[in-house]
């Protein structure tokens, strides 16, 4: 199979390095890649919107299957647009329309998703400026803390938890009536403050099928303790303690089921994969939010657990034909650690040569920021710069695996949290 994967992070270049893993692999492309992409696939100078640009690809390079790594490309309708061209009609794509999108590209649409099809979640109301006195008398009756979200895409910042109603009226004021978040804020879904530990849970599906793949739990802030700003991610762990077989019963039951169903009943094509956040109150999941892409760095952490044909499950996705497969798991941990650039998620310096190990043991390096500059060393390019996945028996060892191999990364100004995975340690000991 000749295979175009879009995206540049880390999650991407742990789905070409287990992609080209595939006896079915013959051509692996990825749109626009970074320095780690392009040791094992064929990098291509595409963007990721250029949608015209991308099926021009297809067509020149006999592309038979396309996957989409981030949401961009899919909240702003590239499934719809390659499926209104006769050349790319029936391509394999694996991603969702516009409309299956729109679970993560309206907080709003989603929660009247999870609302329609029984599915749990936290109690909420939307608003828009014209209901903003609607909005701030709801708030008066909430109780604290309060959760307001942006409606549309927000780059990760459009979640604001106040701790107090003046707080939480100032800042529903900012985001409906001065455009705090742009556009994304023209919505506000105010929304009860859920309790609990919070992890995520992957799911494939081809729109009527599914397979539940393993959940991980996410590192979100910059500094140790989860202090700090929020970032994309700094590291995740790979199965959950917490999240026994027990609950993830609950999960499919209650959650993945209802979800699956409720995307046949409103006619939704979605032929991708499906994040699921959640919050486990006291063994009771909860919904927090779908993203409709896998999870940066939570891929890394579950990617390297199946063990079977990735680009099989893959392509079940895409072709409707993922009832045949046969997904297999293995039990053992992984633990990834993502090196950051120094001053991440603020401004930071780029272009520092990183240095890298020739091996690493019962580990692997995922890149995510990098690119090569003209003297050909590969330096640093973006914020989360490398995302390293260190295996285990146990948790414990996985961790030290992980870390093992990261002290034998190094540049300029790198950053990381030691403390990923520590958490769950503690609640296990
Ligand atoms: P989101 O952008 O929806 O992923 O939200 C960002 C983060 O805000 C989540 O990962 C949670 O940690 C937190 N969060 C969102 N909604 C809630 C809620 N209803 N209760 C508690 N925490 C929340
Ligand atoms: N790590 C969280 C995300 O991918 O959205």
């Amino acid at each position: 199979m000749n295979i175009l994967l879009l995206g540049s992070g880390g999650r991407e270049h742990a789905f070409a390095w287990k992609i080209i893993q595939s006896p079915e692999c013959s051509r692996l492309y990825v749109a626009p890649g970074n320095a780690g992409t392009a040791e094992i696939a064929q990098n291509v100078p595409l963007s990721i919107t250029d949608f015209p640009g991308i099926q021009q690809f297809v067509l020149d390079q006999a592309i038979d299957i396309v996957i989409v790594g981030p949401e961009e490309p899919l909240v702003k309708g590239l499934v719809d647009y390659l499926q209104a061209q006769p050349d790319t009609a029936t391509l394999p794509i694996v991603g969702p329309s516009q409309l299956g999108a729109t679970l993560e590209g309206s907080k709003d649409f989603s929660k009247r998703f999870m609302q329609r099809h029984g599915v749990p979640t936290a109690a909420y109301e939307t608003f828009t400026a014209d209901q903003i006195e609607a909005g701030l008398a709801y708030l008066e009756k909430q109780s604290l803390p309060i959760v307001l979200k942006a409606d549309g895409l927000a780059a990760g910042k459009g979640v604001l938890i106040c701790q107090t109603l003046d707080e939480a009226k100032t800042s529903l004021k900012e985001m409906l009536l001065d455009a705090k978040f742009g556009d994304a804020s023209s919505k506000v879904v105010v929304e009860e403050f859920l309790t609990g530990i919070e992890l995520s849970v992957f799911v494939a599906t081809d729109g009527k099928s599914y397979k539940i793949l393993p959940e991980a739990k996410d590192y979100k802030r910059i500094g140790e303790g989860d202090t700090g700003l929020n970032t994309g991610g700094m590291g995740a762990v790979s199965p959950v303690i917490f999240a026994d077989e027990a609950f993830i019963k609950k999960v499919e039951d209650r959650i993945v089921k209802p979800t699956i169903a409720g995307l046949e009943i409103d006619n939704i094509d979605y032929k991708g994969f499906l994040f699921i956040g959640l919050m486990n109150k006291d063994g009771e999941p909860s919904v927090i939010e779908y993203n409709v892409r896998m999870g940066d760095p939570e891929t890394e952490a579950v990617l390297p657990r199946i063990q079977s044909d990735f680009l099989g499950l893959l392509k079940g996705i895409a072709t409707g034909t993922l009832s045949e497969y046969e997904l297999k798991i293995s039990p053992e941990y992984a633990t990834t650690v993502v090196m950051v650039s120094g001053g991440y998620p603020g401004s930071y310096e780029k272009g520092f040569p990183i240095s890298l190990p020739e091996t690493v043991e019962n580990a692997v390096i995922f890149h995510a920021g990098t690119a090569k500059d003209p003297a050909g060393d590969i330096v640093n390019q973006g914020g989360r710069v490398i995302a390293v996945t260190g295996f285990g028996k146990e948790l414990g060892e996985a961790v030290t695996n992980a870390f093992a191999a990261v002290e034998k990364i190094s540049w300029e100004k790198a950053y990381y949290r030691r403390d990923i995975g520590q958490d769950i340690l503690k609640l296990n000991n």
